[in-house]
């Protein structure tokens, strides 16, 4: 039995930090951040108090109150995030403890901006192979708390958020998530895109303070050029494997990075912007948070029918990508 999304959930902080806020910050201009990216405004999780965590039980309790099942019933708790709260114990425990979980067992996944496709994958795998019934699967990153706010290239770019969903046996066959192609490549992702201080090569010191490593460092351009080839190429061999044209497919919802990068993406897919899921220029790149806060959206908004065939496409850090094929039941 395939596995299905049974519930989805966002959290996006009520602050607002508006390219205009921006200019006063940085030597930018809202014309060149609407030009380059897409993104007018993103939010920020401003209480020092709050980390990853509060994102994540704040899309954890939505989603049990929509599928109206309780704590006790989720069996895996898996979290996407490059930022989490501290580096251990997991954001997903913290998750757990926030809303009771008491019988699940929860860990992190870090695959950067593809996490929460990676981590859906992941959880659908213990889907379908009957080990669970019910797993929660969350994208959250506070990525204000990793920007260096005097680095124009990257502060622009991103916003904190968090979205979810519930993973569950698909009631019919033919629906669910019917097909996933993931990739990394580590030997070109680790020269263009990093946070090098903080793990266990560059621990925090008073040097690693001072040279600003506890920030993301990126090459924008080669970047931007991976993600244009690889979110397209990936999204171009799920639909060919599923002999899906670009008529049958109901949404994209592509990773949010870019319009630039989502535009391309939809175009060699010869997909129609009408289907193009996009909230880019209202919350930025939120990582491991875009994708779901698209589904929830999508959801809200009751644009999920049964049979609706989406595609999601994501890249980031790493490298990391991949594709997820799924027909909504
Ligand atoms: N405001 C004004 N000017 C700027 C800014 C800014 N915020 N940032 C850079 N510039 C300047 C540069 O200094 C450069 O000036 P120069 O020509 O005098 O040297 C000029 O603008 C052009 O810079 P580029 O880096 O070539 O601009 P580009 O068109 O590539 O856009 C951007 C930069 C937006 C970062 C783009 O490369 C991009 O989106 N890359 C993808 C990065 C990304 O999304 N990373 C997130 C993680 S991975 C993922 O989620 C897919």
């Amino acid at each position: 039995m395939k596995a299905a999304i049974t519930a989805t959930a966002k959290y996006l902080p009520d602050s607002v930090l508006s390219n205009r806020d921006l200019e006063k910050l940085l030597d930018t201009t809202d014309e060149w951040i609407v030009a380059r990216t897409g993104i007018t405004e993103r939010r920020i999780l401003r209480d020092p108090e709050k980390a990853t965590s509060y994102m994540c039980g704040e899309v954890a309790r939505q989603l049990l109150e929509k599928r109206g099942i309780e704590a006790g019933e989720i069996e895996l708790i898996i979290v996407a995030t490059m930022t989490p709260d501290m580096l251990f114990p997991s954001t997903a425990c913290l998750t757990q403890s926030i809303i009771g979980a008491v019988n699940a067992w929860a860990f992190d996944l870090n695959a950067a901006c593809s996490g929460f496709v990676f981590a859906l994958n992941t959880a659908a795998r213990f889907i379908e192979s009957g080990a669970h019934k019910k797993i929660m699967v969350i994208g959250a990153d506070k990525m204000s708390s990793v920007l260096d706010f005097s680095d124009r290239s990257t502060a622009i770019l991103f916003g904190d958020g968090a979205g979810g969903v519930i993973l569950e046996p698909a009631g019919e066959e033919g629906y669910g998530i019917l097909d996933s192609r993931m990739y990394s490549d580590g030997t070109t992702g680790k020269e263009h895109l990093y946070m090098l201080a903080g793990g266990s090569r560059h621990p925090a010191s008073h040097e690693t303070i001072d040279n600003r490593m506890h920030f993301i460092r990126q090459d924008g351009r080669q970047v931007f050029k991976s993600a244009v080839i690889s979110m397209a190429d990936v999204a171009e061999e799920i639909m060919k494997r599923n002999s899906l044209q670009a008529e049958n497919i109901a949404y994209l919802v592509p990773h949010q990075a870019n319009q630039r990068i989502i535009n391309a993406t939809a175009e060699r897919m010869g997909v129609d912007h009408t289907k193009v899921v996009s909230n880019v220029a209202r919350y930025g790149n939120t990582t491991a948070g875009t994708i779901p806060i698209c589904l929830a959206e999508l959801d809200e908004q009751g644009k999920l029918h049964r049979g609706s065939n989406l595609i999601l496409v994501s890249f980031g850090a790493g490298y990391t990508w991949g594709g997820i094929y799924m027909k909504w039941q």
